[in-house]
């Protein structure tokens, strides 16, 4: 059976969902819409997507949220007076009684023969935003309070539950652990400075130092602190007494990025392993995302064929390419001379040393391999200072994931597991020592080659979703200019 994407494989589950059901006292449509005809009675409840009819017969499809189908509601109008029916508009909250018969209507197996109709909530007709089919995404962000009630964004909403429900699958089934990371920090992890402050003094008048810099020292945590953008040095800590973890949660990012793949607020997961080298990094990232697009096809294929035939008409398609398919590895020093010798004019030019940029990422992925990448030893000028350092002096056992559609999906590393080496490059970089005084510590004691990488989660539902921009796969999106509901 499956239930809110989610599927119970034994007769345990089966139960124990009869048993919830039981309890709750409803049966959800996505469930009732698998059973028989056969007469039986039953409540549901849900929301009004339409109504039609005539004067002897009226129709409601009703949607609950469990899935992208509406059950069909017959009312028989001589015995159901059309009075009762006229808070029945589209988006009123509905219960319905009645039973459970065959349908001869098309595209559905069943339907409800009302016996009894009450209205929870009506939705004036006048005001209710979502009358017509077809609104734009960028309406639909306006109200973005009111889109899951949309079958685009029902159906990504349960996509985007099955892919964290699959993460901790993943993880748990392969014996690591969910290590909670603090989102309140003290130190720049990816040294991008693009951090959001945390302070509760008064930002009208801060105390001051004698030099006119702000006195953190009199702030809520003693020291200036910022939200975090990623979880990796605390999950360092982890995963050398561990062994194995992975952090999932919101990160936060105050860089101005205003792009379709680009949030202020997205989550990642981050697993961090003791005793992998990058060869075991980029295995671990490509046995992951390839275990997560099968997951959503084996589990979300209602959903998934609607987002294709909605919005992205090769979604499917792609999908199943990149199961099929090994991931193309390769040094970023080959990566450029490929770009160099394509002949293509790219916006931004590019050069050994360079950061690359989502369109070079995408010329390698979509015209050159036709197929992900996975580009490794990047220059470590353009790479944060944990990186391990390589032998040639100027690189770095760096790993981003590119992907078609989409660029960069992951980005990782070897550690530097040498504590001299690590203590260097902080001094190089102008970083602190003092700071970072307790991630350093892990280097003079039991230090271990390590590995680890960070997945955006919103960059692996654009690719999942086959949606265009990272605002329509995150419920409530956050955005320079913008943190409305
Ligand atoms: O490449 P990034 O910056 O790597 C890290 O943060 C490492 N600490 C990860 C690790 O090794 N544990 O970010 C990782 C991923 C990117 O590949 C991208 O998918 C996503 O996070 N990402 C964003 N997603 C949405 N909006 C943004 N502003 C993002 N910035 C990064
Ligand atoms: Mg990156």
């Amino acid at each position: 059976m499956t239930y809110c994407g989610v599927i119970a494989t034994n007769a345990d589950e089966r139960q124990n969902n009869i048993r919830y059901n039981r309890i709750m006292r409803l049966t959800r449509i996505a469930e009732i819409l698998k059973m028989e005809g056969d007469g039986r009675e039953i409540t549901v409840k849900g929301w009004v997507r339409t109504k039609r009819g005539n004067k002897n017969v009226a129709f409601i499809a009703l949607n609950d949220g469990s899935c992208v189908a509406n059950i069909q509601v017959v009312v028989d109008l001589t015995k159901i007076d059309e009075a009762e029916l006229k808070g029945v508009t589209t988006g009123a909250c509905l219960r319905v009684d009645g039973t459970l018969v065959a349908s001869l209507g098309q595209g559905q197996g069943v339907e409800v023969q009302a016996s009894k109709i009450e209205v929870y909530g009506t939705a004036d007709p006048e005001t209710y935003p979502l009358q017509k089919k077809g609104h734009s995404l960028e309406f639909l962000r306006d109200i973005a309070y009111l889109r899951p009630r949309t079958n685009t964004f029902g159906a990504v909403l349960r996509i985007r539950h099955a892919m964290a429900f699959a993460i901790h699958k993943y993880f748990n089934d392969r014996g690591f652990y969910y290590l909670h990371t603090p989102l309140i920090t003290a130190s720049d992890c990816e040294g991008a400075g693009a951090m959001f402050n945390v302070s509760t003094l008064d930002m009208q008048n801060p105390p001051r130092n004698e030099d006119g810099t702000v006195d953190y020292t009199q702030d809520f945590f003693g020291k200036h602190c910022s939200l975090t953008v990623s979880g990796q040095l605390e999950g360092e800590l982890g995963a050398l007494a561990l062994g194995q973890i992975y952090t999932f949660g919101p990160t936060f990012r105050a860089e101005n990025s205003n792009t379709p793949r680009h949030l202020a607020e997205f989550w990642m997961i981050e697993p961090e392993m003791a005793f992998y080298e990058l060869q075991d990094d980029m295995d671990l990232a490509e046995d992951f995302l390839k275990y997560l697009i099968r997951y959503a096809l084996e589990n979300c294929r209602e959903d998934l064929e609607f987002m294709n035939k909605m919005w992205d008409k090769g979604l499917l398609e792609r999908l199943q390419f990149v199961l099929d398919n090994d991931f193309v590895r390769l040094d970023y020093t080959e990566g450029i001379e490929i770009l160099k010798a394509s002949g293509k004019k790219f916006e931004f030019p590019c050069e050994w040393g360079c950061d690359l940029q989502s369109e070079h990422e995408r010329y390698l992925v979509e015209e050159h391999f036709k197929r992900p990448v996975i580009l490794i030893n990047y220059p470590k000028e353009i790479k944060a200072f944990y990186m391990k350092q390589n032998e040639d002096g100027k690189t770095v056992r760096a790993m981003d994931v590119l992907f078609p559609q989409i660029g960069e999906i992951i980005g990782g590393s070897e550690r530097e597991a040498d504590f001299g080496k690590l203590c260097a490059r902080v001094d190089e970089l102008g970083m602190s020592r003092k700071e970072l005084w307790w991630y350093l510590d892990t280097r003079r004691w039991g230090s271990a080659p390590h590995s680890g990488f960070g997945l955006g989660f919103e960059r692996l539902l654009l690719f999942v979703t086959g949606m265009g921009n990272i605002r329509d796969v995150i419920p409530f999106p956050r955005t320079p200019k913008n943190a409305e509901f």
